[in-house]
């Protein structure tokens, strides 16, 4: 037995420390009867090897490739001492904890020792549980772990719970806690704004904390997305070098701490933010994290995304296997200003234009206060009677006679103080009751960690699907940040505002996709402010920004494509840049789920006729742009070019996109070698998506060439031309 089993404090006298410190010494016992225990969390790629040391702690072995010989995980042993996997405040660790308590009598310390540990099959690959406990208090910690072997894909999260007498007050919640050992690490984070998505940039870690995180609330990423990627040795590249992508599923305030120590040891610790956040946990309530989900890859970040993208497809997202429709939005088209008959006009236009959708945008709510502009009418989601006489079912009948399906925008958890919802219900909004009220786009966000609340929002969706069954789609829109922060619902508890509000979003989707499981959503947030793994259980896309201007576009969409498939997101034609042709808008948005949000009437007719084109192409290609894999083949960051590639897993297909931004003159331009063919196939090149009229002239066009000479010469494709794209289709013979 071990020195602090022996010396493990009996001198209390209640039952439940005495049962509690029986139980910590069984775990002792058990562990030190093994020495050490490892516990292997396995891909087919990689290993993360925990071990329980002697004195009952659990540490971070190993995290790295996966290692061939089970012989020589016992050289593992000891190995890593001081890299506890969930470190509690107040130990003999000087850097960032993972859980931080106050317990009941004011003692801020956790140290937790092995309990016991289970590895059970579930979908798509392995859970290990792991049951951790303080051996002075009565908190427990349970560790999961689900490992995705062909995915190489590992998602990680925590449960915190208690039986103290009084609500103990959680400071820290970390998701989980990983560690690496390097010479170099370099951090590429994605910054945002609106209409500036997912800015790349990437920066050396020195000594000290580095951190990512957004206090935002609702439009949780307005400012940071929740994901990062890690390059050990060397910033992170696209086809080669040692990379982590990691991502936390968190709709709200989250935190990302790279801490590197006085060792040159990296921690990284993904979790909500702490940030006025001190959270009263009730005895025996359990405080879940959120997941965290990284893949590793010795081959860049390209391959890195394809395991992302293969998961979450299978396991994540909504209906992540599923077809996705093509759409005519209206947002930019009309804005405020339409009525039935106009719509009934732009359904026409959608079955003209070949998509499978019509989608009506903001604005077609509120009576007493109607939505003509964002001052009114948010919280009153009954149809416009002035705009929209025959309400919803019209327009659904509208739609079924144009023979297309009919979508619709809400912004639920929002609120106009225009409004009936707001005159009724004030206490539903967060905001201070004694302070001026700052508005954020004219609105206020309504207090989802009320039950009642929570039952509203659900109701919004409920409704409109029960009196209109045949509603085929929801945007589902949020335009604020919390602002004011306070709920009147909390009252003395307002350090739960931020995780409870989360919590209670989650609750209305549950409902939501319980009840109406096929229904397709997207996800909206004044553009893609809202983008994360927990939301996408919900959602069968996001929509990526709403500048869509192609040249922006190229960027943020090589950007979120660094951790989502095509087919979750959303890039639509619209009239940005109106400079750059029909043809490069669409082309661009054909990279990812595609749809139109412009007047067909501003089209000329071989526009038009060209879209019809693309959209027919598209719809036929499908199967390869969204659920083939992806390889991201020449940078926007890196040249005045950008090439995307999908490749039918079999190989049997793939569709190349290349675009010139703004070349230089004289430029010099190599071929675009193409990746994920079979280099035994041959393939014959063909340049589609052509304006009408004209013939492609790409050196090789229709010609057949084996994979293997695409793979190492590859084609010239790029030109000098400023803002010009192609898309070929290639097809093994
Ligand atoms: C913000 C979204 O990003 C837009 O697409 C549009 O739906 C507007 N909101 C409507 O207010």
């Amino acid at each position: 037995m071990h020195a602090q089993c022996i010396f493990y404090n009996i001198n209390n006298n209640t039952m439940k420390k005495l049962l509690a410190t029986l139980l910590v010494l069984t775990a002792c016992l058990h562990v030190s009867a093994q020495e050490s225990k490892q516990i292997r969390i396995s891909t087919e790629r990689t290993d993360l090897i925990l071990e329980v040391a002697p004195n009952g702690r659990l540490y971070q072995a190993y995290l790295g490739d996966k290692l061939l010989n089970d012989r020589d995980l016992s050289h593992l042993s000891g190995r890593s001492r001081g890299w506890e996997v969930y470190p509690g405040s107040g130990g003999e660790d000087y850097f960032e904890p993972a859980v931080a308590i106050t317990n009941n009598d004011g003692n801020p310390s956790t140290i937790l020792r092995y309990v016991s540990s289970e590895q059970k099959t579930v979908e798509g690959g392995t859970e290990t549980i792991i049951r951790m406990k303080d051996d002075q208090y009565p908190v427990d910690v349970t560790l999961h772990y689900v490992s995705y072997p062909k995915q190489n894909v590992i998602k990680t999260w925590s449960e915190i719970t208690h039986q103290q007498k009084k609500p103990v007050t959680l400071w820290r919640y970390a998701s989980t806690m990983l560690y690496f050992a390097n010479q170099k690490y370099y951090l590429t984070e994605f910054s945002s704004d609106w209409a500036k998505e997912v800015q790349m940039s990437t920066q050396q870690l020195q000594p000290g904390k580095k951190i990512l995180d957004t206090k935002l609330g609702s439009r949780a990423a307005m400012h940071m997305q929740p994901f990062f990627e890690l390059g050990l040795e060397q910033p992170a590249q696209e086809h080669q070098g040692q990379v982590i992508l990691g991502t936390i599923g968190w709709t709200g305030n989250f935190q990302f701490t790279f801490e590197v120590d006085n060792e040159g040891n990296l921690r990284v610790i993904p979790a909500i933010n702490p940030y006025a956040s001190d959270y009263q946990l009730k005895a025996n309530e359990i405080f879940t994290t959120p997941e965290f989900i990284f893949t590793l890859s010795n081959n860049g970040t390209g391959e890195a995304s394809r395991n992302l993208h293969n998961w979450a497809r299978n396991y994540q997202l909504k209906d992540g296997q599923g077809d996705r429709m093509t759409l005519l939005n209206n947002w930019e088209n009309t804005y405020f200003t339409f009525d039935e008959e106009l719509l009934g006009k732009l359904m026409k236009e959608a079955k003209h234009l070949g998509v499978d959708m019509f989608l009506l945008d903001d604005g077609w709510f509120g009576n007493k206060h109607p939505r003509n502009d964002d001052h009114a009418g948010l919280g009153d989601w009954e149809a416009m009677k002035s705009k929209l006489p025959g309400g919803i079912p019209a327009l659904v009948e509208k739609a079924k006679e144009a023979g297309v399906k009919f979508g619709i925008w809400i912004e639920p958890e929002m609120v106009n103080p225009q409004s009936d919802l707001f005159e009724a219900h004030p206490d539903w909004a967060i905001h201070y009751p004694n302070r001026e009220t700052y508005y954020y786009r004219n609105q206020l966000v309504l207090d989802l960690s009320n039950p009642k609340v929570q039952d509203f929002v659900f109701g919004v969706v409920d409704k409109i699907m029960t009196e209109n069954p045949d509603v085929a789609f929801f945007k589902w829109d949020c335009n604020s940040p919390i602002t004011n922060i306070y709920s009147p619902y909390l009252k003395d508890k307002q350090g739960q505002l931020y995780i409870d509000h989360v919590r209670g979003i989650y609750n209305v989707l549950k409902r939501v996709k319980e009840k109406y499981p096929n229904v397709p959503m997207m996800l909206c947030s004044g553009g893609g402010a809202r983008c994360d793994y927990e939301a996408l259980k919900y959602f069968t896309e996001f929509w990526c920004s709403d500048n869509t201007d192609p040249i922006e576009r190229l960027f943020i969409q090589w950007g979120f494509s660094q951790f989502f498939p095509s087919k979750a997101m959303c890039a639509h034609v619209t009239s940005w840049n109106s400079r750059t042709s029909v043809k490069f808008r669409t082309d661009v948005a054909s990279m990812c789920k595609l749809g139109f949000d412009i007047g067909l009437k501003d089209m000329k007719a071989d526009e038009l006729t060209y879209c019809q084109e693309a959209v027919a192409n598209y719809k036929r290609l499908k199967p390869v742009i969204l659920d083939g894999d992806q390889y991201r083949l020449i940078s926007p960051y890196e040249s005045n070019h950008m090439a995307i590639m999908y490749a039918a897993p079999d190989a049997s297909k793939a569709v190349l996109f290349a675009y010139d931004i703004h070349p230089r003159f004289g430029e010099k331009l190599l071929p675009i070698k193409l990746q994920g063919l079979d280099a035994g196939k041959m393939y014959r090149v063909k340049e589609i998506n052509l304006m009408p009229g004209r013939k492609s002239n790409l050196p090789g066009n229709e010609k057949i060439f084996s994979g293997d000479y695409l793979m190492k010469i590859g084609l010239n494709a790029f030109t000098t031309s400023q803002t010009h794209s192609r898309v070929i289709e290639l097809v093994a013979e």
